[in-house]
Order: structure tokens, then sequence, then C-alpha cells
């Protein structure tokens, strides 16, 4: 079982990236694995904005990376990259706070101009932070997602299935982690 850390990294309150990413969550826990959601606007924007490394919300965030074996990184593209307040949060944590860490990105995006945002735009960053593997991503787009009033979510059928390729391809990959496939 591998544990996993689940970062959406909209803003927004009632934010499509963060309901979706929720709904692949149950997927992952299905699968076995230990699902801890972060969402990055509950972490206070004065650490985020003020740079305040030792803010206890940013310490427990740095804590969760750390433990984690993967890492799912969403973010809605906006003006063409991943999110302001996730490069905020990852500003934040150490250099190398994905060492070792197999990661899955994602992207929810209104035009499909952009879909290429998660591999011209996040995976770099990903990467100059020591990701071990950093998976297929995905981008979704927003009209694909129906988000309900009573939080549930609805995905079209060709998304859904196409994310539960990435998220399957993505469980694959944490059981061949090393320590994991030890313990196993
Ligand atoms: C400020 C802003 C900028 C955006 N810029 C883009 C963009 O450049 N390309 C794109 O495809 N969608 C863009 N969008 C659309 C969002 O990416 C899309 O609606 C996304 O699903 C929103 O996710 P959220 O509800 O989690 O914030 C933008 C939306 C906002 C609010």
């Amino acid at each position: 079982m591998a544990t996993v850390l689940s970062v959406s990294g909209s803003p927004s309150a009632s934010s499509r990236t963060g309901r979706l990413l929720r709904h692949l969550d149950e997927r992952l826990a299905a699968q076995g694995h230990r699902v801890i959601p972060l969402d990055v606007r509950t972490i206070p924007a004065a650490a985020l904005l003020g740079a305040d490394f030792r803010h206890p919300a940013i310490v427990e965030a740095a804590e969760l990376f750390a433990r984690a074996d993967g890492v799912v990184v969403a973010t809605p593209v906006y003006k063409a990259s991943y999110s302001g307040v996730l490069k905020a949060l990852l500003d934040l944590l150490p250099q190398y706070a994905l060492t070792g860490k197999t990661v899955l990105p994602l992207a929810t995006g209104g035009s499909t101009a952009h879909v290429l945002a998660i591999d011209y735009a996040l995976r770099p960053v990903l990467n100059s932070m020591g990701a071990a593997h950093i998976v297929q991503g995905w981008f979704t787009l927003d009209k694909d997602i129906t988000a309900h009033e009573d939080g549930s979510v609805t995905v079209a059928p060709a998304a859904i299935e196409a994310l539960a390729q990435v998220v399957d391809q993505f469980s694959a990959a944490l059981g061949r982690t090393p320590h994991l496939a030890a313990a196993s």
C-alpha cells in the first residue's frame, strides 16, 4: 500500500479541478492506497504570499510531501500555465521535495489550445523538484466536469475513461516503488 498525497492547486471555492480530483481519489483508495487530500486554497494566503516557510500550514504541507510515496498534482490552467497558488506552495517546499516519488500531473482547462500545459509548464517544475517518475498526465476540459450542489461530480464518459487509465498507470507505477515492492 502506498501513501498518496493528492494536491488540488485551484484557488476556487467551487473548483472543478478539486471535485474531479476527489473523485479520482476514490479510485486510488479502492486500489488499496492511503490517500491524503490537500487543497492549496486551505493554506493561509499570508503564508503562501509572504513566503512564510515556518508557518505551521507550510511545515505541515512539507511533511505531507515528505511522507508520501506518490503525489497527484492537479491544477486548473490559468493564463496558459498552472495556477499561481500551486506555484506559491511549490516554491515554499524544499528544492527536492519530490525526490524518490512517483507523480501524476493533471490539469483542467477551458480550451484544448492549452492541452500541453502539463508538459511545457508543470512537468519541468516537478522534474526540478527531484520526482523519480512522472507518469503520463491528463488534461480534462472543464465542460466535461459537472459539479453538483451536493458536492458530487459527473465526468463525461470519454474523459473519465481516459482519467481512469492514467490513474491506473500511476497506481501500477507506485507498486514498483522500491521500498513498497520489497514490502509486498
Ligand atoms: C483566471 C483564469 C484564467 C484561465 N486561463 C485559461 C487558459 O489560459 N487556458 C484554458 O484552457 N483555460 C483557462 N481558464 C479556464 C480554467 O482553466 C477552467 O475553467 C478550469 O477547469 C477551472 O478550474 P477550477 O474550477 O478548479 O478553478 C482560465 C480560468 C480562469 C478563472
